[in-house]
């Protein structure tokens, strides 16, 4: 199947075309006004899916931003391989520190500069230009469908009650998803493990306004000291969680596999200096790679409240907000998570303020085992195409709706994503190397050919 290099090499300029057409779109989903972007975006995606080969592929309306869903069926006795992708991005702020605009894609180095580059629209045309390959030289070994989302990026809200409608349409042997790291084309891992997430935003509210700090302070409790300690508390200084009960459903990995998780060899010294920072901190008993792949976290992603202009202004401020999520290993579910942190924030705070708590995103942990036919085929097509066998590897990341889709269409789903840590997905100046680009079109169809076999 050399065939599939030189049909890259002829298409490369093409290739680059299409994608920087694609990285122009600003299909933000968190932006209420993306929807012109997003109804582009999917149309774009249907286009390219239907030159690409596919029987049909149309826009198709949800809840929230559309689905584009495509197929092309050759025999109904063979096997199906559908392909899951989104084609919305984050948001590009901070706009100052991107040295090119982000929707202005360029090339430099090597690499894909733009938002989306990596996460997901270079990987996601991986797929299509694999499936067009397939298609144009008659290799394709079985049905193939695609289902591209618009909402990854904010938890796939509509895209859960889609899948119920469209169960029977979505029917699929396996789910194949370029969107995760694979290390490095040196060293490849798969991911079989991604965290869950439960994500809260947290208000504690005292008076029914702003105070004078001089006349009532010290006499009503301040709702930005009550939050900050109940903060403080949530976390021990061995990394530990402290909400009770958070641990309970918490699976340990077994010696075996962190052993081989650990083979990834991770440089701790040049993962700090690549954030600037001394050194790295973390949950006790654990190396970087466990405590990002197999231990739940907890972190503050946002705080405010009170004065926060220029100069003073003495207040005893009326409320307190912070955005808390937790990344959930297997076995956790993020509503029990809910009611533990319930049950945390009314034990830590006195009857003098109010607490209000209120779900953002939800999913579930994922795992695939490292001996399923899944994985190993996708084991084989990287050592096909890198010459190195993969190792497993977990990912601290989350794409929450993979759970439901397996749980809803009965199939695994297998993660052969090519991005890089260094890719900067989320912050400004995402990048996706060339190479890992054409690596993925030259060895998705080998996982085609290996499954099916
Ligand atoms: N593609 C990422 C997830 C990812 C990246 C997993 C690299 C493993 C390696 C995905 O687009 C993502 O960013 N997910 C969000 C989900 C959240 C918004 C619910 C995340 O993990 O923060
Ligand atoms: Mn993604
Ligand atoms: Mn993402």
């Amino acid at each position: 199947m050399d065939i599939v290099k030189t049909y890259i090499e002829k298409n490369k300029n093409r290739f680059i075309g299409e994608l920087f057409e694609m990285l122009r779109v600003p299909s933000v989903s968190a932006l209420k006004e993306s929807e012109p972007k997003m109804e582009q975006m999917a149309r774009l995606v249907c286009q390219h899916l239907l030159k690409a080969g596919a029987d049909m592929a149309e826009v198709m309306t949800t809840s929230g931003w559309p689905v584009v869903f495509g197929e092309k069926i050759i025999n109904r006795n063979l096997p199906t391989i559908m392909v899951y992708g989104h084609y919305d991005v984050q948001p590009p702020d901070p706009l100052d520190l991107w040295k090119t605009p982000p929707f202005e894609p360029e090339i430099k180095d090597d690499k894909i500069y733009a938002r989306g580059a990596d996460d997901d629209k270079g990987q996601l045309f991986m797929q299509i230009k694999a499936f067009e390959y397939m298609v144009a030289e008659n290799k394709l070994p079985c049905n193939v469908k695609f289902l591209i989302e618009g909402e990854e990026e904010i938890g796939s809200p509509a895209l859960k009650e889609f899948c119920k409608e469209n169960k029977s349409i979505l029917s699929t042997d396996v789910i194949l998803v370029s969107d995760t790291n694979i290390h490095s084309l040196k060293k490849p891992v798969i991911t079989t493990g991604l965290r869950g997430i439960a994500y809260f935003e947290i208000s504690v509210t005292g008076p029914d306004r702003d105070l004078h700090s001089g006349l009532y302070g010290g006499a009503v409790a301040n709702p930005v000291n009550v939050l900050s300690g109940v903060i403080a508390g949530m976390k021990d200084p061995e990394g530990k969680i402290k909400i009770p009960g958070f641990y309970d459903d918490v699976l340990e990995v077994d010696l075996n596999e962190r052993k081989l998780l650990n083979e990834i060899n991770l440089n701790e010294k040049e993962f700090a200096a690549s954030i600037n920072v001394e050194e790295l901190s973390g949950e006790k008993g654990y190396t970087t790679v466990e405590r990002i792949g197999i231990r739940p976290t907890l972190d503050i992603n946002g705080i405010w409240g009170g004065y926060t202009g220029e100069g003073a202004k003495t207040i005893l401020p009326s409320i307190a907000s912070v955005k808390v999520s937790t990344r959930l290993v297997p076995n956790q579910r993020p509503e029990k998570v809910k009611e533990q942190l319930i049950r945390y924030l009314k034990e830590a705070t006195p009857k003098s303020v109010r607490i209000e708590l209120k779900t953002i995103q939800d999913g579930n942990a994922y795992v695939c085992p490292w001996d399923s036919k899944e994985v190993q085929s996708a084991a084989k097509a990287l050592e096909k195409t890198l010459g190195v066998k993969p190792i497993p590897n977990r990912g601290g990341g989350s794409i929450p709706v993979i759970t439901v889709l397996e749980e809803v269409l009965s199939a695994k789903s297998v993660l052969l994503g090519f991005g890089l840590e260094s890719d900067a997905i989320h912050s400004p100046n995402e990048n996706y190397p060339l190479k890992n680009l054409y690596k993925g079109i030259e060895t998705l169809p080998w996982f085609y050919h290996f499954y099916c076999k």
